[in-house]
């Protein structure tokens, strides 16, 4: 397997078609064979000459031998013939330049476009830059690497893994040994940011869900234990009630069904301090009260975790995607919907009322979710903020691609990559993806 640090060096080429081994060293061959510049005939006992003398050689005219250009490869018979210099003469000379402003005043210009088409007068060939595998990663604007991903996990307090079935290849790990595993096989690979959510059972599922703050909870025993282990891993933590309520949603219901938000953000404080105190690195608050980013940076910094970080579920839309994820967590609401906190997709102008707020409160990292319906919105984000953007592909974006392969209408590692190259394009510095390890060990040239 490929180290953690060969990766980083391999990653920016390897989104490219990958040449087999035999391929590349034909290349070689073919490569070392036209650049010695002698012709074949030439005997191996003549001696060499010195600098001075070949420079002399040149100077009186007598170049060494080179290879002559490359023949120019026929085209399938019946191909049309176009010329591309009589046009381009033409155009170039100052009487035509005359004349042809002229004709355009007369509107004569669509005619003048269909004489200079057939003609092949092509100025513009944006092409050029594609032609090649060395140009196209040399001009190749936007690059992944496995440090640009946060991997989610699920934990559970099972000792064994479990699988997920509307995740295939996503379990529930044990949080004793499958969790460190899993972790174990990201490094490898050079993924070193991970983001918990437990599996909680029902009986300590509450109508308050005080649970997410309990310090001996599954979250908070699976920080320290990783912090343990690899005191360099990124741990990101969710703050949000879903996974610890009775109710299923992500706020403290009232009796009539409405989500109570301060009240709520009392919690969110309480668990955000208590993830901390674990050793979370980044508290990632998804429940999209008002006003909780402010509140929960308060209240780390009371309790001196001023060098924690927040990342914000900014523009966290109420989506369909979000059906496996709570599938894997049993942590569908009870009742009703999440549109009452969760945005609207169908809005966009909003996603700026939630960064102002978000920066003003204090956070750190900006989050779109889910990310490939919500591109438009990445990079919203992006030209509104300098903070970082973050985007979650989430569980229905992953199941898709999982579903589609493994019924054979996709091609599955193309699809994984080009869709995390474009969440980045669009603007997102990293990327939570069910994919990580996976898109990881691609980019490290693994298959
Ligand atoms: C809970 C939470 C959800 C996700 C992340 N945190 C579900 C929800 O809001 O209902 C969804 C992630 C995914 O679908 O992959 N606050």
């Amino acid at each position: 397997m490929a180290s953690a640090v060969a990766h980083s060096i391999t990653a920016p080429t390897c989104f490219a078609p990958k040449q087999s081994v035999a391929a590349r060293s034909a290349v070689a061959r073919r490569c070392r064979v036209s650049c010695i510049a002698e012709p074949p005939s030439v005997k191996a006992s003549t001696p060499t000459p010195t600098i001075e003398e070949s420079e002399a050689a040149v100077v009186a005219g007598n170049a060494p031998w080179a290879p002559p250009p490359a023949a120019k490869p026929q085209a399938p018979a019946g191909t049309p013939s176009v010329s591309t210099l009589v046009w381009t003469n033409l155009m170039n000379s100052e009487a035509f330049c005359v004349i042809l402003s002229s004709l355009v005043v007369n509107s004569l210009d669509f005619f003048l476009y269909g004489i200079l088409v057939d003609g092949m007068h092509l100025p513009s060939r944006p092409r050029r830059n594609r032609k090649s595998l060395a140009l196209r990663n040399a001009f190749q604007e936007t690059v992944i690497t496995p440090a640009n991903f946060i991997l989610p996990l699920f934990v559970h307090e099972g000792e064994k893994n479990s699988p997920i079935g509307a995740m295939p290849g996503c379990q529930r790990l044990g949080w004793r040994h499958g969790l460190i595993e899993e972790v174990y096989k990201a490094r490898d690979v050079g993924v070193n940011s991970v983001v918990l959510f437990p599996k909680v059972p029902d009986a300590l599922k509450s109508a308050t869900a005080d649970e997410c703050y309990n310090e001996d909870g599954l979250v908070h025993r699976s920080i320290r234990l990783l912090k343990d282990k690899f005191p360099d891993l990124v741990i990101y933590t969710d703050v949000a009630l879903d996974p610890y309520n009775s109710d299923g949603h992500d706020g403290i219901c009232r009796e009539d069904g409405v989500i109570m938000n301060d009240e709520t953000v009392h919690q969110l404080c309480k668990q955000a301090v208590s993830q901390a105190r674990a050793g979370a690195d980044v508290v990632s608050p998804s429940d999209m009260m008002d006003g909780r980013i402010g509140a929960i940076r308060t209240a780390l910094d009371a309790e001196g975790f001023t060098d924690v970080s927040i990342m914000a579920y900014t523009a966290k839309y109420a989506s369909a995607f979000y059906g496996p994820f709570r599938e894997a967590l049993d942590s569908n609401p009870r009742f009703g919907d999440k549109k009452t906190y969760q945005m609207n997709p169908g809005n966009y102008r909003e996603a700026l009322i939630e960064t102002r707020a978000d920066e003003r409160e204090g956070a750190d990292i900006l989050m779109v979710k889910p990310a490939m319906p919500y591109l438009d919105v990445i990079r919203l984000l992006r030209d509104s903020s300098p903070l970082p953007i973050s985007a979650y592909q989430v569980s229905g974006e992953y199941s898709m691609i999982k579903a589609a392969s493994a019924a054979g209408m996709l091609d599955e590692r193309k699809a994984i990559l080009e869709s995390l190259l474009c969440i980045k394009r669009a603007g997102a510095d990293v990327i939570l993806t069910y994919f990580a390890l996976q898109a990881a060990r691609y980019l490290c040239g693994e298959e």
